[in-house]
């Protein structure tokens, strides 16, 4: 299996990688996360978001897994399905879309309590996608949660129903704007009959039979490392695994099956939500590359904060993941900056210098590096050899930083704006 997740805060570019590169896999299979992901991809001039669809959907004979690690929806499972079809009238992903029976329910009520937790005072507030994910996930680890395969046993809606109606007795303490519970239940159930359409298994036993048969993997990440229940910019990240080795318990198969793991990072940063983020720019250089990249969240259309590129995170999530292969997305929205910069230290708040990888310092200054910026007509560059000097030599600067080559460049956001450059 080989692998390709985020390196820095989400929206890298994950997507529309993926949708290029799925074609050479027999199966796509996203392994964790839920519909707080937003990865957009671009065919024929039209864009689309998926949220919870694996972003292999568009290929005709790659099959597609929503894995065990994942917390799925079915209300917003539903209407991006619908959504999808209405996009490609050709797709019908009830034949290429398997769901993974040990997958967790993201039941009506933890959408609510999201929304409750972020905008009351008692809770530290995260800056969520609002979609319920940590309440899936802590109901996970509490053991209380609905898993996919429940909804074939006969008691599933006295199970649920139950889970409703506690969460409810709860919120109705609260000073809370509730939905009435018969509406959301309703909308719930019919979304889950929805569901059964589509071929719902032991994903592990498919995935790890396909490995024998000789067939090919690719397992795609949402969130990112920096967003990473243990390795990210806790308390200021999601709730589930977004690193290489989630990948392998996201899906339940071995790590000895692992090849190559992509690592995709944008040419500068980006974060939506609230945490750490030392190179940030507040100047009208943050705005520019915030309209010039549109960087606006894909899931909640929120404007994205923006800074610059981060060497010792990004060398921290390169050895986090292992990451084999290194793909820079967005190299065309810094075109024309006369000079680019770099973070390559941190200075602390003693004086002292923090040069090697590790969790981002709080109060920390980042130390910048200027480099030559580039200008190019992008939308014309079909080959690696067209690329501006400037930028090739930005390349081999972050080759000999993070040790890892750059094996592709994407610039622009549609799916042929890529070069691969080894
Ligand atoms: P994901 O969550 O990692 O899949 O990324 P998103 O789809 O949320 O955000 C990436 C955004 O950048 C999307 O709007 C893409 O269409 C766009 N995009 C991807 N690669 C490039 C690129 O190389 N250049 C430009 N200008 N846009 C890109
Ligand atoms: P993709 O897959 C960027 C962020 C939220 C918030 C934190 C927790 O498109 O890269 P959550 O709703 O998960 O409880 O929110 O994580 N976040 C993302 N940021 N891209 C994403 O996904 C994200 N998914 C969650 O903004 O800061
Ligand atoms: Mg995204």
């Amino acid at each position: 299996m080989d692998i390709v997740l985020g390196l820095q805060w989400g929206d890298e570019g994950k997507g529309k990688f993926i949708d290029l590169i799925s074609e050479n896999y027999d199966i796509a299979a996203r392994f964790n996360g839920g519909s707080n992901a937003g990865h957009s991809i671009e065919r024929n001039g039209k864009r689309i978001t998926l949220k919870m669809i694996p972003s292999g959907i568009f290929m005709q004979g790659v099959q597609n897994v929503i894995g065990t690690g994942t917390v799925l929806d079915p209300v917003s499972f539903k209407n991006e399905i619908l959504n999808l079809k209405k996009f490609d009238e050709t797709l019908q992903p009830e034949n290429n879309l398997i769901i993974s029976k040990k997958a967790h329910f993201v039941l009506p009520t933890y959408r609510l309590m999201d929304v409750f937790m972020e905008e009351n005072p008692a809770y530290t507030t995260i800056g969520t996608t609002k979609n319920g994910i940590a309440q899936a996930y802590s109901n996970k680890i509490l053991r209380q949660n609905v898993r996919i395969g429940d909804m074939y046993a006969p008691d599933f809606q006295e199970r649920v129903q139950h889970i409703l109606e506690r969460d409810y007795s709860f919120m109705a303490g609260e000073d809370m704007l509730i939905p009435p519970l018969e509406e959301i239940s309703k909308e719930f159930f019919e979304a889950v009959e929805f569901l059964k359409q589509f071929n719902c298994t032991e994903t592990e036993l498919l995935l790890n039979k396909a490995l024998i048969e000789g067939k090919t993997i690719l397992g795609e990440g949402s969130q990112a490392t920096l967003l990473d229940i243990d390795h990210g910019t806790y308390p200021y990240v999601t709730s589930s695994s977004t690193i290489a080795s989630g990948a392998c318990s996201g899906l339940g198969i071995s790590p000895k099956k692992i090849g190559e793991i992509y690592g995709i990072a944008k040419a500068y940063c980006t974060r939506v939500g609230n945490g750490i983020f030392p190179t940030e720019l507040f100047d009208e250089m943050g705005e520019e590359i915030r309209i010039k990249g549109n960087e606006f969240g894909s899931n909640t259309g929120r404007p994205r904060r923006t800074g610059w590129l981060d060497l010792p995170a990004l060398r921290y999530a390169v050895m986090i993941n292992g990451i084999t292969q290194l793909v820079l997305t967005k190299a065309d929205v810094l075109s024309g900056l006369k000079s680019v910069a770099v973070c390559t230290h941190y200075e602390l708040e003693d004086g002292s210098v923090e040069a090697t990888a590790g969790t981002l310092p709080e109060n920390a200054r980042p130390i910048f590096k200027w480099l030559e910026g580039w200008n190019a007509d992008f939308s014309v560059i079909k080959d690696p050899s067209a690329l501006p000097e400037e930028l090739m030599n930005f390349l081999s600067f972050l080759e000999q930083e993070m040790g890892v080559p750059v094996t592709y460049l994407s610039i622009g956001p549609g799916r042929e704006e890529i070069l691969k450059m080894k």
